[in-house]
């Protein structure tokens, strides 16, 4: 019942599954120099490093990816702040046991710069969520949500803050939730067992 979790820098996702008691079994980064591997190799867990630029296609680096990651037999794959675009075959060899984190409330700002456009979009909500991995980017099955005000003085770094906060709650208990077997997907809607919610509401 293990957890892979993919990383390209910082890595504070990961540190916060680990924190959370979850059994990760490897940390894998497509870059070398990701500051998470440190925290993850000083903690004990596995790592590794598959480096996207030594492979010539997307398709022959997800085919190294997962020949890695599946050395570990985790039952779930966890990506945090991992920066690649990920084939369809890789999708859907992790269909409906790959998550992501993501730092916007989905559909709305898929993609990067986030914090910013959600400045010029001028909202007054945001936040993050975290989704299972389908083949469109940003895309999948809602898990859980953070919401956030937008405050009149933010800057994107404070509001990036502010967001952060909340991913370090809500991707420990998704990851807990898949794990414990409590979520279901029923026509691309995640439902789970139980009494806990599926938002989280930050007063700042
Ligand atoms: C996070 O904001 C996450 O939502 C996004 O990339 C960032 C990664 O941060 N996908 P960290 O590496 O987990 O600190």
């Amino acid at each position: 019942m293990s957890v892979v979790v993919l990383i390209s820098g910082r890595g504070s996702n990961m540190g916060a599954l680990l924190e959370a008691g979850l059994p990760v079994s490897a940390v894998i980064s497509n870059r070398a120099d990701a500051e998470g591997l440190a925290l993850a190799a000083g903690r004990g867990i596995a790592t590794r490093v598959v480096e996207h630029r030594r492979h010539a296609t997307r398709e022959a680096f997800d085919a190294a990816l997962a020949a890695e990651i599946d050395r570990f037999e985790p039952r779930l794959v966890a990506l945090a702040g991992f920066m690649r675009i990920l084939t369809p075959g890789f999708t859907a060899r992790y269909r409906e046991r790959m998550l992501n984190i993501h730092p916007s409330l989905l559909p709305a700002f898929p993609g990067l710069d986030t914090h910013e456009r959600a400045l010029a979009a001028g909202v007054k909500v945001h936040g993050c969520t975290v989704h299972f991995v389908t083949a469109e980017l940003d895309h999948g099955p809602i898990v859980v949500q953070a919401a956030v005000p937008v405050l009149a003085d933010d800057n994107a770094a404070r509001l990036a803050a502010r967001v952060l906060e909340q991913e370090h709650v809500v991707y420990p208990r998704a990851v807990r939730w898949f794990l414990d077997g409590r979520l279901t997907l029923g026509n691309g809607v995640v439902h789970l067992k139980g009494r806990d919610a599926q938002l989280v509401v930050a007063a700042r």
